[in-house]
């Protein structure tokens, strides 16, 4: 077998899963992927937005709640985590005994950049009588200093969980301002992080795409803003946008207000209906391109060669642990 060797994962450079591989080179890596986990006792865990060759070989596919609990749960001493770091970085902060790899270590998110530990601290000192709740899409230094965490399918129910009134939520606005407006009886301030993915969608564009698709349902992440989810049928996280649609049993046409990469198993599941991104074109505008930093060749490595290993100091996998354990307690809303 004479399979590419990718030298350095340069985000720029990397290209899209696939892009280069013709179709036995796929065969043979999935063969060879296979016999690998074996022999690793690995479980490959994938997000809803990877490429469709690497949620083709993973043994789950689903979204960050759902991710981390099933790395937790699988009785494997490694997790190849096909998704972005924060992502592989909760995987081991909730199974520390675990040895965890990112295939590819540029995989980040713009939305977890958007909150260090030191502006969570300023943010902190400004609301002292609130209680910290933060979005999974965060580093674990953010977790750690945070009371607990939510994912987009649970944030409600984890802030009506809460016994404070007042809630310092981060660090997405979008997600946070969805959330107040669910939970009115508390104060919810909202920091100002943002992930372009999703805000970058308008309600002129959703309107648009509709206009064309009479009787079609929009689906909407809470990443998105409030116009957007104002005109949406159903808001919910990835995973449950797969359920959602058995809640309309007479639509045929879907559009979906998230990254591109969940048409894929929207498509697998419900072939005889018509699923359309809410910005009118597949991967225009709703790409997100960390999720698309892994293929195939890269999780092969990952297997063979160990690469990369995610590490979290003790301390603050600690603190982290406790606000990502205190939120799985919590049941999720849909
Ligand atoms: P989910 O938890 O809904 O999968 O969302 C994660 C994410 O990064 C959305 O942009
Ligand atoms: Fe982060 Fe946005 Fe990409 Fe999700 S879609 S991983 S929030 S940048």
């Amino acid at each position: 077998m004479n399979l590419p060797v990718h030298p350095i994962h340069d985000p720029v450079a990397t290209p899209l899963a696939g892009a280069d591989l013709a179709p036995s080179e796929i065969r043979e890596l999935e063969e060879e992927i296979a016999l690998l986990k074996r022999r690793e006792d690995a479980v490959i865990l994938a997000h809803n937005y990877q490429v469709p060759e690497v949620q083709a070989v993973a043994d789950f596919v689903g979204d960050s709640l759902q991710l981390s609990i099933q790395g937790q749960q699988a009785p494997r001493s490694t997790i190849v985590f096909c998704g972005v770091h924060f992502m592989a970085e909760s995987a081991k902060v909730l199974s520390p005994g675990k040895r965890v790899l990112l295939p590819n270590l540029s995989a980040g998110c713009s939305l977890a950049d958007s909150i260090t530990a030191e502006s969570l601290e300023d943010w902190k000192a400004r609301y002292p009588d609130h209680a910290v709740v933060t979005y999974v899409n965060s580093s674990a230094e953010v977790k750690a200093l945070s009371d607990i965490c939510c994912t987009s399918a649970n944030a409600a129910s984890v802030v009506r969980s809460l016994p404070q009134e007042k809630i310092l939520f981060t660090p997405d606005k979008n997600l946070g301002a969805w959330v107040a407006k669910k939970v009115p009886e508390k104060e919810v301030v909202v920091y100002d992080g943002c992930c372009p993915v999703h805000d970058v969608l308008r309600a002129s564009s959703v309107d648009r795409v509709k206009h064309d698709r009479p009787g079609a349902v929009v689906i909407a992440h809470p990443e998105c803003r409030q116009d957007v989810v104002a005109m949406a049928d159903e808001v919910c996280s990835t995973t449950a946008m797969l359920s959602a649609v058995q809640h309309f049993p007479r639509a045929r046409t879907f559009i979906v207000a998230t990254e591109h990469g969940i048409v894929h198993q929207l498509r697998q599941r419900y072939p005889d209906r018509e699923f359309v991104v809410a910005d009118g074109c597949i991967g225009c505008r709703m790409h997100c391109p960390y999720m698309k930093m892994i293929d195939l060749v890269m999780v092969r490595d990952a297997l063979l060669r160990g690469k990369h290993e995610v590490v979290v100091p003790a301390d603050v996998a600690a603190g982290a642990r406790r606000a990502l354990e205190r939120m799985i307690a919590v049941p999720r809303d849909a």
